[in-house]
Protein backbone atom coordinates (compact mmCIF):
# COMPACT_ATOMS: atom_id res chain seq x y z
CA UNK A 1 0.00 0.00 0.00
CA UNK A 2 1.29 3.23 -1.11
CA UNK A 3 2.19 5.94 1.71
CA UNK A 4 1.47 8.82 -0.47
CA UNK A 5 -1.47 11.00 -0.02
CA UNK A 6 -4.52 10.33 -1.71
CA UNK A 7 -4.83 12.90 -4.41
CA UNK A 8 -8.57 13.97 -5.72
CA UNK A 9 -9.42 15.35 -9.15
CA UNK A 10 -10.35 17.57 -9.80
CA UNK A 11 -12.30 19.19 -5.67
CA UNK A 12 -15.62 19.94 -6.04
CA UNK A 13 -16.46 23.27 -4.32
CA UNK A 14 -19.91 24.45 -3.25
CA UNK A 15 -19.56 28.56 -2.37
CA UNK A 16 -21.79 30.88 -0.64
CA UNK A 17 -21.64 34.62 -0.48
CA UNK A 18 -23.31 37.64 0.59
CA UNK A 19 -21.27 39.78 -0.99
CA UNK A 20 -18.54 41.31 -3.50
CA UNK A 21 -17.11 37.69 -4.48
CA UNK A 22 -13.55 38.72 -4.94
CA UNK A 23 -12.37 35.51 -3.06
CA UNK A 24 -14.50 33.40 -5.59
CA UNK A 25 -12.84 35.27 -8.55
CA UNK A 26 -9.91 34.44 -6.86
CA UNK A 27 -10.47 30.93 -6.45
CA UNK A 28 -11.49 31.12 -10.28
CA UNK A 29 -8.63 32.48 -10.82
CA UNK A 30 -6.23 29.94 -9.69
CA UNK A 31 -8.61 27.04 -11.45
CA UNK A 32 -8.26 29.32 -14.13
CA UNK A 33 -4.29 29.19 -14.14
CA UNK A 34 -4.50 25.99 -13.50
CA UNK A 35 -2.88 25.95 -9.77
CA UNK A 36 -5.93 24.48 -8.48
CA UNK A 37 -7.52 21.38 -9.67
CA UNK A 38 -10.68 22.03 -8.33
CA UNK A 39 -14.00 22.77 -10.06
CA UNK A 40 -16.76 25.14 -8.89
CA UNK A 41 -20.04 23.57 -8.76
CA UNK A 42 -22.62 26.17 -7.62
CA UNK A 43 -22.46 29.37 -5.88
CA UNK A 44 -24.94 30.37 -3.90
CA UNK A 45 -26.06 33.84 -1.97
CA UNK A 46 -28.82 35.18 0.07
CA UNK A 47 -28.57 38.66 -1.41
CA UNK A 48 -30.12 38.54 -5.16
CA UNK A 49 -28.14 41.63 -5.54
CA UNK A 50 -24.82 40.16 -4.61
CA UNK A 51 -21.76 40.42 -7.46
CA UNK A 52 -20.72 37.23 -6.12
CA UNK A 53 -23.96 35.46 -8.69
CA UNK A 54 -23.13 37.53 -11.25
CA UNK A 55 -19.38 36.32 -11.38
CA UNK A 56 -21.06 32.71 -10.83
CA UNK A 57 -23.08 33.77 -14.00
CA UNK A 58 -20.14 35.26 -15.70
CA UNK A 59 -18.42 32.15 -14.95
CA UNK A 60 -21.79 29.84 -16.51
CA UNK A 61 -21.36 28.15 -13.08
CA UNK A 62 -25.23 27.83 -11.42
CA UNK A 63 -26.10 30.80 -9.38
CA UNK A 64 -28.59 30.56 -7.16
CA UNK A 65 -30.66 32.40 -4.71
CA UNK A 66 -31.72 31.95 -1.45
CA UNK A 67 -34.91 32.82 -0.36
CA UNK A 68 -33.69 36.06 2.71
CA UNK A 69 -36.66 34.62 5.06
CA UNK A 70 -37.74 36.77 8.27
CA UNK A 71 -34.10 37.10 10.20
CA UNK A 72 -30.90 38.56 9.02
CA UNK A 73 -28.39 36.14 10.39
CA UNK A 74 -29.62 33.24 9.71
CA UNK A 75 -32.00 30.99 7.21
CA UNK A 76 -35.08 29.47 8.59
CA UNK A 77 -34.79 25.62 9.43
CA UNK A 78 -36.70 25.00 6.35
CA UNK A 79 -35.13 27.04 3.98
CA UNK A 80 -31.41 25.77 4.91
CA UNK A 81 -32.84 22.24 4.81
CA UNK A 82 -33.82 23.50 0.96
CA UNK A 83 -30.35 24.58 0.92
CA UNK A 84 -28.63 21.53 1.76
CA UNK A 85 -30.71 19.09 0.08
CA UNK A 86 -29.94 21.86 -3.21
CA UNK A 87 -25.80 21.61 -2.32
CA UNK A 88 -26.35 17.83 -1.79
CA UNK A 89 -27.20 16.98 -5.39
CA UNK A 90 -23.80 18.48 -7.14
CA UNK A 91 -21.80 16.02 -4.48
CA UNK A 92 -19.21 18.77 -3.01
CA UNK A 93 -16.27 18.10 -1.63
CA UNK A 94 -16.14 21.12 0.30
CA UNK A 95 -18.66 23.89 1.32
CA UNK A 96 -16.61 27.32 1.30
CA UNK A 97 -18.03 30.07 2.34
CA UNK A 98 -16.78 33.41 0.87
CA UNK A 99 -18.27 36.28 2.64
CA UNK A 100 -21.60 34.49 3.26
CA UNK A 101 -23.07 36.29 6.49
CA UNK A 102 -25.35 33.83 8.38
CA UNK A 103 -24.99 31.66 10.89
CA UNK A 104 -25.00 27.83 10.22
CA UNK A 105 -27.10 25.64 11.68
CA UNK A 106 -27.98 21.97 12.08
CA UNK A 107 -29.12 21.31 8.64
CA UNK A 108 -26.07 22.31 6.77
CA UNK A 109 -24.02 21.03 9.55
CA UNK A 110 -25.38 17.82 9.99
CA UNK A 111 -25.36 17.42 5.44
CA UNK A 112 -21.63 18.32 5.29
CA UNK A 113 -19.98 17.49 8.89
CA UNK A 114 -16.66 19.42 8.59
CA UNK A 115 -16.31 19.81 5.07
CA UNK A 116 -17.54 23.70 5.43
CA UNK A 117 -14.82 25.98 5.61
CA UNK A 118 -14.95 29.85 6.04
CA UNK A 119 -12.62 32.79 5.63
CA UNK A 120 -12.66 35.41 8.17
CA UNK A 121 -10.67 39.03 8.34
CA UNK A 122 -8.67 38.18 11.53
CA UNK A 123 -5.99 36.21 13.14
CA UNK A 124 -8.70 33.73 15.17
CA UNK A 125 -9.97 33.32 17.35
CA UNK A 126 -8.43 37.55 18.29
CA UNK A 127 -11.59 39.53 16.87
CA UNK A 128 -14.33 37.30 15.84
CA UNK A 129 -17.77 38.98 14.23
CA UNK A 130 -18.28 41.41 11.92
CA UNK A 131 -15.84 44.02 10.79
CA UNK A 132 -13.17 42.23 11.97
CA UNK A 133 -10.56 44.95 10.34
CA UNK A 134 -12.13 47.43 12.36
CA UNK A 135 -12.05 45.61 15.50
CA UNK A 136 -7.98 45.67 14.98
CA UNK A 137 -7.71 49.16 14.47
CA UNK A 138 -10.12 49.71 17.61
CA UNK A 139 -8.00 47.76 19.54
CA UNK A 140 -4.81 49.18 18.45
CA UNK A 141 -2.72 46.24 17.86
CA UNK A 142 -0.05 46.31 15.24
CA UNK A 143 -1.18 42.86 13.64
CA UNK A 144 -3.93 41.38 11.96
CA UNK A 145 -4.80 38.91 9.03
CA UNK A 146 -7.07 36.70 7.93
CA UNK A 147 -7.51 32.80 8.70
CA UNK A 148 -9.13 29.94 6.79
CA UNK A 149 -11.11 27.45 9.63
CA UNK A 150 -13.70 24.66 9.86
CA UNK A 151 -17.20 25.90 10.58
CA UNK A 152 -19.02 24.73 13.57
CA UNK A 153 -21.92 25.92 15.32
CA UNK A 154 -20.37 29.06 16.75
CA UNK A 155 -19.34 32.32 15.52
CA UNK A 156 -16.10 31.94 13.71
CA UNK A 157 -15.12 29.04 17.07
CA UNK A 158 -14.12 26.17 14.20
CA UNK A 159 -11.09 24.32 14.45
CA UNK A 160 -8.25 26.70 12.43
CA UNK A 161 -6.71 25.23 9.06
CA UNK A 162 -4.43 28.10 8.42
CA UNK A 163 -3.84 31.68 8.62
CA UNK A 164 -1.69 34.78 6.80
CA UNK A 165 -0.45 37.60 9.04
CA UNK A 166 -0.97 41.32 7.87
CA UNK A 167 0.48 44.12 9.34
CA UNK A 168 -1.43 46.90 10.36
CA UNK A 169 0.67 50.65 9.08
CA UNK A 170 0.31 53.91 11.14
CA UNK A 171 -1.58 55.75 9.15
CA UNK A 172 -4.02 52.62 8.09
CA UNK A 173 -7.93 53.32 7.49
CA UNK A 174 -11.32 51.23 7.69
CA UNK A 175 -10.65 50.83 3.65
CA UNK A 176 -7.40 50.23 3.42
CA UNK A 177 -6.58 47.93 6.20
CA UNK A 178 -9.52 45.64 5.05
CA UNK A 179 -8.16 46.03 1.27
CA UNK A 180 -4.52 44.50 2.69
CA UNK A 181 -6.70 41.47 4.39
CA UNK A 182 -8.39 41.19 1.19
CA UNK A 183 -5.12 40.56 -0.68
CA UNK A 184 -3.74 37.94 1.80
CA UNK A 185 -7.08 36.38 1.89
CA UNK A 186 -6.92 36.17 -1.89
CA UNK A 187 -3.88 34.04 -1.67
CA UNK A 188 -4.58 31.70 1.37
CA UNK A 189 -8.18 30.60 -0.06
CA UNK A 190 -7.04 28.79 -3.27
CA UNK A 191 -3.50 28.13 -1.40
CA UNK A 192 -5.59 25.96 1.17
CA UNK A 193 -7.84 24.74 -1.41
CA UNK A 194 -4.96 23.55 -3.13
CA UNK A 195 -3.54 21.83 -0.19
CA UNK A 196 -6.95 19.60 0.27
CA UNK A 197 -7.17 19.61 -3.74
CA UNK A 198 -3.74 17.68 -4.29
CA UNK A 199 -4.01 15.51 -0.54
CA UNK A 200 -1.37 17.11 1.17
CA UNK A 201 -4.08 18.11 3.58
CA UNK A 202 -6.52 15.36 4.37
CA UNK A 203 -10.49 16.17 4.00
CA UNK A 204 -11.38 14.84 7.31
C1 LIG B 1 -14.04 38.87 3.25
O1 LIG B 1 -13.27 39.94 3.74
C2 LIG B 1 -14.16 37.79 4.29
O2 LIG B 1 -13.12 37.74 5.18
C3 LIG B 1 -15.42 38.17 5.02
O3 LIG B 1 -16.26 38.72 4.02
C4 LIG B 1 -15.48 39.28 2.99
C5 LIG B 1 -15.98 38.77 1.69
O4 LIG B 1 -15.46 39.47 0.59
N1 LIG B 1 -15.96 37.00 5.69
P1 LIG B 1 -15.77 39.04 -0.89
O5 LIG B 1 -17.28 39.00 -1.08
O6 LIG B 1 -15.12 37.71 -1.15
O7 LIG B 1 -15.15 40.13 -1.72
Amino acid sequence: MSSQPQTKHPLRLAVLGSGRGSNLRAILEAINAGTLPATVVTVGSDNPQAGILQIARDHRIPAHSIPEGPFKTKLTPEAESALASYLADFKPDLIVLAGYMRMIKAPLLETFPQRIINVHPSLLPAFPGLAAWEQALQAKVTETGCTIHFVDSGMDSGPIIAQERVPILPHDTSETLHARIQLAEHRLYPEVLRQFASGQRPLP
